[in-house]
């Protein structure tokens, strides 16, 4: 590949990520996790503003997108809620994005609709990413659990992928599996309540590769096969009723009990928040990546794109 095909680009999607940019992602990532173990920081990025617009809360997300700015020289407008901005007087999504498109060189939207990021970009005459739209994607995300996957088995194909929770609203889990499905052989187990099981679409979109897919209620059915056990939680804030959230909110709760099934190679990842799907004696699994590889990742990923994005 001879030129940086993520130059001035919205990255709205995972399905923008290919096998073959995938690999100019990766060695950017590692060229990041050198960096920041070595120095910590340089200055790449001095002169660039990044504008964090998160209408929806955010930790690692929000606070990665920060730091990675930060550790290439580049500054940042953190808008995190949007109660002291012009939102909360009726601003409308395009004017707020036209507005700091003004004033930054890239924008970053968390929002609770579907298809936000898109709209966004629409109005935008800067690069937006995605970071986290409704119950729609995660792109962002996606690459860092990717890049987690691949880094500790220095695969995919092959690879068995259980991942596990609220696999209809979970945005982190749409995103990973369109990712995924790209590496023939890949197997993608898909274990939930029914209430909660992945949307028939991107079930559809998913069947059209070259990937075994496999839906069931029961994670004892395939946690002895699996290679990475991929935990979500269940997501309040997308439930009308929440009645039925109370029902399902535990339905799997990993302990160090369930993990004696699994497979001592396996491991076990979440993009967090977590509500009580994983208890706390399982973090000292060597397994659990969750707190250590995983969210660390987030923030070489986040470094490596804005580098991308922002430099020929
Ligand atoms: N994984 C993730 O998106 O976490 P935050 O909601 O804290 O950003």
């Amino acid at each position: 590949m001879k030129q940086n095909p993520f130059l001035a680009v919205d990255i709205l999607t995972a399905d923008q990520f290919t096998k073959e940019n995938l690999q100019l992602v990766v060695r950017t990532v590692k060229d990041m996790e050198k960096l920041v173990l070595k120095k910590g920081a340089n200055d790449i990025l001095k002169g660039k503003i990044m504008t964090a617009l998160f209408y929806e809360p955010s930790s690692r997300t929000f606070g990665s997108f920060i730091t990675a700015m930060q550790r290439l020289g580049g500054g940042f407008i953190p808008l995190q809620g949007v109660t002291y901005s012009s939102v909360s007087k009726g601003e409308s999504l395009p004017d707020t994005v036209r507005t700091f498109a003004n004033y930054s060189d890239i924008v970053v939207i968390r929002h609770p609709e579907v298809g936000s990021a898109k709209i966004a970009a629409e109005f935008s005459s800067k690069p937006v990413i995605n970071g986290g739209d409704g119950v729609g994607e995660h792109p962002t995300q996606a690459l860092l659990d990717f890049y987690t996957i691949i880094n500790h088995f220095g695969k995919i194909a092959g690879l068995t992928i259980t991942m596990v929770g609220d696999l209809l609203n979970g945005r982190t889990i749409h995103s990973l599996s369109r990712i995924l499905s790209q590496y023939n052989g890949v197997k993608l187990n898909f274990v939930s309540p029914k209430l909660l099981k992945l949307p028939s679409e991107l079930k559809s979109r998913l069947e059209l590769h070259k990937i075994i897919i496999y839906e069931c209620e029961k994670l004892s059915e395939v946690l002895s096969d699996t290679d990475v056990l991929y935990i979500t939680r269940v997501q309040k804030e997308r439930f009308t009723d929440l009645g039925i959230y109370e029902k399902l909110k535990h339905h799997y709760i990993i302990t160090t009990d369930v993990l004696k099934n699994a497979k001592k190679t396996a491991i076990v990842m979440h993009p967090f928040p977590r509500v009580g799907e994983i208890s706390m004696d399982v973090d000292n699994d060597k397994r659990a990546l969750y707190i250590t590889d995983q969210m660390r990742n987030g923030m070489y990923v986040r470094m490596a794109l804005l580098k991308l994005i922002l430099l020929p």
